[in-house]
């Protein structure tokens, strides 16, 4: 058998013209970057100068580039806290040959994506990649060479395209807007705070829209990340210090010539993924340990937190929850005692058996969902119970370490 297995493994790897990656340093009790309220020195854990990570997005028309019912992807920008930032941070890592090193890594759907809604106006996709990776992407701190384990040349640039990739499926702008009447018209016009309300209802935070000759033509997103880019949790944020080139009124969003994709095949809708961690964050404790917060979502807001009983509640001080590994996953505790999950009513007491809890794409897990479910959303000085079977309000839950 042993025979038998090392010879499955040879043929696999010979398969495979691909190069097996090291790892991003692990973080423990990451800081989120803008929200730090003294220095950190670690910047492979925290993303510094460029705190605030901007995904970009355009609306091409004139030429027209990708589906004609999606926005295409602009970049990944970190900047500063100000809205400030650095630009062109390491010529020797300004590769020419991003394709290849993506191939080198069998990014191959990443590729494919990419080539759909990551495309350049004149149809130099690969130069536009070039562009910006060596602009902004060498800025990004937590993405240097020397921030991995066992690094092998040029990772960091799959990292850079993949969480990029990631994190624009979740930003769906297009339907965004069209779930508010904002469709492209060669000859309706929409203000400035239709369009910007729109987005932030899916968002959940204000965005930035630019314009060209009076046309809407791209969007802004901000986050802030806990941990580094690779593997850490995109909280998002307002922006900080960006200005918008739009007119108040009289904005055209003008109609694409490309052939529509189905766009619910490969996006998610922005309510239902406020944040975005690593895939590889599935599973396990990811970003749950030591003391924080659990942070309350629902539609893409926050909306208050949990206090010591295990009570949803928006408008007191929100409790510190203990994350410990343990099993597949870890177990939480407040003040009161040991966080469990009984009759489908999540509590916390002295006389209570810990349940083991899992992470999702950053979010608390049990029995594979993300989703808890209350009567109501708290207000005043009501405090909601938390149960796991449905009931007419969906929350899920972010850990804030502290
Ligand atoms: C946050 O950390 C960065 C990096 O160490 C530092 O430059 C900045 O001053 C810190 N912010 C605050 C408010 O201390
Ligand atoms: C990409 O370019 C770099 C720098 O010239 C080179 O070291 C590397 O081998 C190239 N990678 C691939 C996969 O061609």
């Amino acid at each position: 058998m042993a025979g038998f297995s090392s010879q499955v493994v040879a043929a696999f790897l010979l398969a495979l013209p691909v190069v097996l990656a090291g790892s991003p340093k692990t973080c423990s009790n990451p800081q989120t970057s803008c929200k730090n309220t003294t220095a950190v020195s670690d910047l492979c854990c925290f993303n510094a100068p460029g705190g605030q990570l901007v995904q970009t997005q355009f609306w091409d028309t004139s030429p027209s580039t990708g589906p004609s019912n999606s926005w295409t992807i602009h970049g990944l920008w970190p900047d500063h806290c100000d809205g400030t930032y650095d630009s062109n941070c390491d010529a020797s890592r300004a590769y020419t040959n991003i394709t290849a090193i993506l191939q080198s890594y069998g990014k191959t759907d990443l590729l494919s994506y990419m080539n759909t809604y990551w495309v350049d106006i004149n149809g130099d996709d690969e130069s536009f990649w070039e562009h910006e990776w060596a602009k902004h992407g060498t800025c990004i701190s937590t993405l240097k060479p020397s921030c991995y384990t066992g690094y092998t040349a040029q990772e960091e640039v799959p990292d850079f395209f993949q969480k990029t990739v990631d994190l624009f499926k979740t930003l769906d702008s297009y339907t965004a807007l069209a779930n508010a009447g904002i469709v492209p018209s060669s000859s309706a016009t929409y203000t400035s705070t239709q369009i910007k309300a729109a987005l932030k209802s899916a968002y959940g935070f204000d965005i930035t829209i630019q314009c060209a000759s009076g046309a809407l033509d791209e969007i802004l997103y901000s986050y802030d990340v806990q941990g580094s880019v690779q593997t850490g949790l995109f909280v998002k944020a307002a922006p900080v210090g960006q200005s918008s080139s739009c007119s108040s009124t009289g904005i055209k969003y003008l109609p694409k010539s490309g052939t529509p994709v189905s766009t619910s095949t490969v996006k998610t809708t922005m309510t239902t993924s406020t944040t975005s961690a690593s895939s590889s964050s599935t599973g396990g404790s990811g970003i749950f340990s030591g003391s924080g917060y659990l942070n309350a979502f629902t539609s893409g807001s926050q909306t208050g937190c949990l206090i010591s009983a295990g009570t949803w509640y928006t408008s007191g001080t929100c409790a510190t929850y203990t994350a410990t590994a343990s099993g597949s996953g870890f177990t939480l505790t407040s003040s009161k005692g040991s966080c469990g999950i009984s009759s489908s009513t999540f509590t916390c007491g002295s006389g209570v058996t810990a349940t083991v809890f899992t992470a999702s794409g950053g979010y608390l897990s049990y029995g594979g969902s993300t989703t808890f479910y209350a009567a109501a959303v708290p207000s005043g000085s009501t405090q909601q119970t938390l149960y796991t079977t449905s009931h007419s309000v969906s929350v899920s839950f972010q850990w804030q370490a502290l």
